[in-house]
This record gives C-alpha cells, structure tokens and sequence, in this order.
C-alpha cells in the first residue's frame, strides 16, 4: 500500500460569522464533561476569535467553588486538553464565573438567574442565553423545571436554548417522557440533542463527498456498493465511570447514538437543501427503513477479560473498579443491519463497537463490488475490492484504495490507496474539536447536526429489542474477548458466514 497527498487550495480554518452575544451556562460545571470538552471547546473557539464580542460562561454545579477556584481547575483542564497560551486564557477567564448550587434545590435556581443577569449586563452579553446540561441524565428533566420555576427559560428579552447530552433517555418509553418533560418548557426549535459525532468534521464531510462531487453518488447503491462496516473502536476501558457504564452497557452508550447516526450519513438520501429539517427528514427516513433486528443471527456482544493494550497489562471489565465480578454488562456489540429501501435492499450495514478494542480507531468504510469480469490473469484474492472510507479517528479524512499495476515487465497488480488528510491538506496542526463546532452552531441557533426527537424515538425503537434480549438472556461465555483484541471470534463469524472479513483501512 502506498499513500498519496491532496493538495488544497486554502489552508488554516474558514473564517465564520460571529454569534450573537449570549451566557452560556453549563450545569455539571465540575464534572468531567466540561473539564475535558465542554470549557477547552469553549476557549478553542475564544483563541480562534469564532466567539461573539460579548459572552460569558457560568457553571453551575454542587461543588463549593469560588469563580477563582473555577478558573484555576479550568486552567489546568484546558492546558492538558488543548493548545494552550497563558495570555490568551488570562482574557478569556475573565469571562468566566461559577455559581454552587443543588440541581433540586428552586432558591439556587433564583441565585443563579440573579447571578446570570448580573454577569451578562456587566459583560454585555444582552439577554441570550444557552444552557448545556452536562449533568447525570436523571436531572435533565429538574433541570428544565428549575429554569421554567425561576424565569430563568422565559425568552422575551432574547433567545434560550438548551443543549442536552446523551443518553437521551434509556429506551423509547423513558426517551419519550423526558422528552415530554423538557417540551413542557422548551420548543423544538430551542432543543439541542447532542451526538458529538456529528460535530466532526468527517462526517460532515461524508455529505460534501456525495453531494458536492458527481463521481460517487451515481455509485451510490446496490448497484455498486458490496456493503459497509461502521467501527467504533476504543483501545481504553471504563476508567472511572463504572456505576454510569454497569447500567448503560454499549448498546445505549454507543449504538443507539454514535452508530446509528453514521449509518443515516452513509445510507440518507439527498436532502433538498442543506438545513436542520431537510437534513434531519431524510436521517429520520433512513432509520425508517431499518428492518427489526435478527437477534439470534445478527447481533454479536462481548465483555472483555484481562489482556495487553500498549504494551501493558489491561485489567479485565469484571476486575475494573466497582464492577461486579459476575456482571453480564456488553462492553462489545457487533449488529448487522439492514436498510430496506431502493437504494440500499440487499447491502448489509455490519456496525461493530466496543472498549478496550486492539486500536482507537472510528471509520467507516464502504466496500465496493468487484468487476464483473477481469482480464488480468491476476488472482482475484489478490486485489482488494476497492474502499472508500471515511476516518473519524485517528487522522481524520478519507482514505480510498483501487488496483494498480507495479512498475515492471508483466502485469503485477497491486492495491494502492490515496489518502486525504484534513490537517495536511489545510495546514491545520491540530483538528478543532467536535464540541467545540457544536457549541458554536447552537449560540448561531443552527439545528442540523443535533438530533431530532423523531430520530432518537425510532433510534430507541431499532435497539430497545436488542438490550431487553440481552438483559434478560444472560451471556454463558463472558469475558469472551481479551483486552487488546478485535472483540469476540463470534463478530468474526458474522462476517464470515457471508463470506466477508472486517477490514481496518
Ligand atoms: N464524560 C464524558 O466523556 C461524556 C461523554 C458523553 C456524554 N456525557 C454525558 O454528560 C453528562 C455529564 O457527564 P460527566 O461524565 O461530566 O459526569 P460527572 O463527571 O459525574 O459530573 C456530573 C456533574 O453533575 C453535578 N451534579 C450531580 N448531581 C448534582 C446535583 N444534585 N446538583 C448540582 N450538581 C450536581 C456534579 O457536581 P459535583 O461533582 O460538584 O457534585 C458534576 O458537576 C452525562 O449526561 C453524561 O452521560 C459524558
């Protein structure tokens, strides 16, 4: 294999419209969410000069904190997460407050609405206002009962919006009632469901390839396309996050979401035009054509056992922090799935997740058909069928592989691949990060990559089958994959019974 270089015309990032001013408030403020994403995205766009003139970021959270002591963890969040230059964060700091109080508690909500009012007339910010739950998920619904209480919801003098992490909900029955709870005081059009997968710039970039070039969607179908693989692959294991991971499992953490979402960019139909309900009509309609999961056949799970990540000793799931020794929670989900449509009848979808995987890696790859007929007395098992995939990470872009003659007398045929990488082709040392594209689109009051209730309803609807099966049908061979490994030999086998192998590009 060798690789190959674009050349672009531009480099460095698009220079954008500013948003209005606004106060984001971010409630979960000492979590891990917003040390490790939410605030460095923040001081990204900041240091990128792509925030209003005029804002502030207040947190809010339990924790007894100063606006100093903020800041100070903040600092040392941001300087681990993200280029970091001390006088750029002195100014952007100065943005930056922190209100403690209790998600339950309505006086906080009333010290908190005063203390947000205070800190957008001093900076300027007008009355806009975004508020990103980056809290346990069973306080999303108080939390938007406390902003409705306190006034603080109420949009006369400006916009609200409100941004809500994943998991929405942990199947269709309790995604609907949160979803009715936070209607009760927000529109649609003020609601952000967040999948920060389709904040990277790869998938978005899925729907420029297609649709802003003639040569790959005319091959866009049954017709050309073999298949598709979709990996999420994560080379750590749980860390931390037992409690939230033991009643999660993979197929709420990582299917119903992540996956599901890159199947609709692969497999969706063009939108009429590139806006938030086009766009999302056309996701909602793939997952339509999604047919009921064969459970017994197409649906692989594993947990992992002890094994070697980098060299080192990996702990196996059941000897992580406080897991159970006998937990039957999935840390791997191979599925095969079918979209039953036009387009697409007959072309399997294989989706494959899973923690403490042999690499971090998140691609996804279709698998064009081979020539009808070859004339090089060349084997057939020797050339790759040509792929195109799209790298999430790491190195995002896109990789495609076709056959190739080897310099030389005779006819030596070989796969060669192209790569497109974004930060060489733009000059860009490091990629922004997904939140940080988020963040940005939800002050502009831009929907289209946040997902719509009808999307997450059908979502819970595909995958609600497959988790009661699997909670209820205990695994007899768990951990059935070493750490460090590709998952389970039986995702293998999925494959294999159709005569195809998972590749990594
Ligand atoms: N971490 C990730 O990588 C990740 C990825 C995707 C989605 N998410 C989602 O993001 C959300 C936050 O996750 P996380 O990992 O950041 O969680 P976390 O580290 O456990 O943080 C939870 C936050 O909520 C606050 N909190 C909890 N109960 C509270 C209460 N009664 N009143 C006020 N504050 C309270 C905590 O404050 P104190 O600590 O001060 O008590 C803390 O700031 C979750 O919905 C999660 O599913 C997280």
């Amino acid at each position: 294999m060798s690789d190959g270089q674009f050349e672009v015309g531009v480099t460095g990032l698009q220079a954008g419209h500013r948003p209005d001013a606004c106060t984001l408030v971010i409630f979960g403020a000492s979590g891990d969410l917003t040390q490790r994403e939410l605030v460095p995205a923040v001081y990204e766009l900041f240091r990128q000069d792509l925030l209003p003139d005029a804002f502030a970021v207040v947190g809010f959270s339990r924790s007894n904190w100063s606006d100093d002591a903020f800041r100070e963890r903040m600092r040392v969040a941001a300087r681990t997460e993200c280029d970091f230059d001390a006088a750029s964060w002195r100014q952007f700091q100065e943005r930056v407050f922190y209100v403690p109080g209790d998600f339950t508690a309505t006086a906080d909500y009333e010290r908190l609405k005063h203390r947000v009012t205070t800190i957008a007339g001093a900076q300027g910010c007008g009355g806009n206002q975004l508020f990103h739950l980056a809290a346990p998920p069973d306080f999303f619904g108080a939390i938007v009962e406390g902003l409705s209480a306190s006034g603080l919801a109420r949009d006369t003098r400006g916009w609200r919006r409100v941004v809500i992490e994943k998991p929405f909900g942990r199947d269709l029955a309790s995604g609907r009632a949160l979803d009715a709870r936070i209607r009760g005081v927000f529109r649609e059009d003020q609601i952000y469901r967040i999948d920060h997968f389709l904040g990277k710039e790869t998938v978005q970039n899925m729907l420029v390839v297609r649709f802003a070039n003639p040569s790959f969607e005319p091959i866009w179908n049954r017709n050309y396309i073999d298949h598709v693989q979709i990996t999420v692959g994560e080379d750590i294991g749980i860390g931390t996050r037992a409690a939230f991971y033991e009643r999660t499992g993979v197929v709420r953490d990582m299917v119903q979401n992540h996956l599901l979402q890159l199947l609709c960019m692969t497999a969706i139909e063009p939108p009429v035009r590139f806006d938030g309900n086009a766009l999302r009509d056309e996701t909602v309609k793939v997952l339509d054509a999604v047919q009921p999961l064969d459970l017994a056949r197409d649906c692989v799970r594993g947990q992992y056992g002890p094994g070697t990540t980098d060299g080192a000793q990996a702990a196996g799931y059941r000897q992580e922090a406080n897991v159970a020794d006998d937990s039957t929670t999935a840390t791997f989900a191979a599925v095969k799935l079918t979209v039953d449509n036009w387009r697409w009848a007959g072309v399997p979808f294989y989706l494959r997740t899973g923690k403490r995987l042999a690499r971090k890696l998140t691609e996804v790859v279709i698998h064009f058909k081979p020539t009808p007929h070859l004339m090089f007395r060349t084997p057939r098992d020797r050339l790759h069928a040509n792929v195109l995939a799209f790298r999430l990470q790491p190195d995002e872009g896109i990789i495609q592989t076709f056959a190739a003659k080897q310099p030389g007398p005779g006819l030596s045929i070989h796969s060669v691949r192209s790569s497109f990488l974004y930060a060489s082709a733009f000059g860009i040392d490091t990629m922004p990060r997904a939140y940080a594209w988020l963040e940005e689109d939800a002050m502009r009051g831009d929907q289209t990559h946040f997902a719509r209730s009808d999307w997450i309803e059908r979502a819970w609807t595909i995958v609600d089958p497959l988790t009661a099966h699997w909670e209820t049908d205990r695994p007899a061979d768990f951990p059935n994959y070493a750490a460090g490994t590709w998952g389970p030999a039986a995702a293998d086998a999925l494959l294999a019974r159709d005569g195809r192998a998972w590749t990594v590009i």
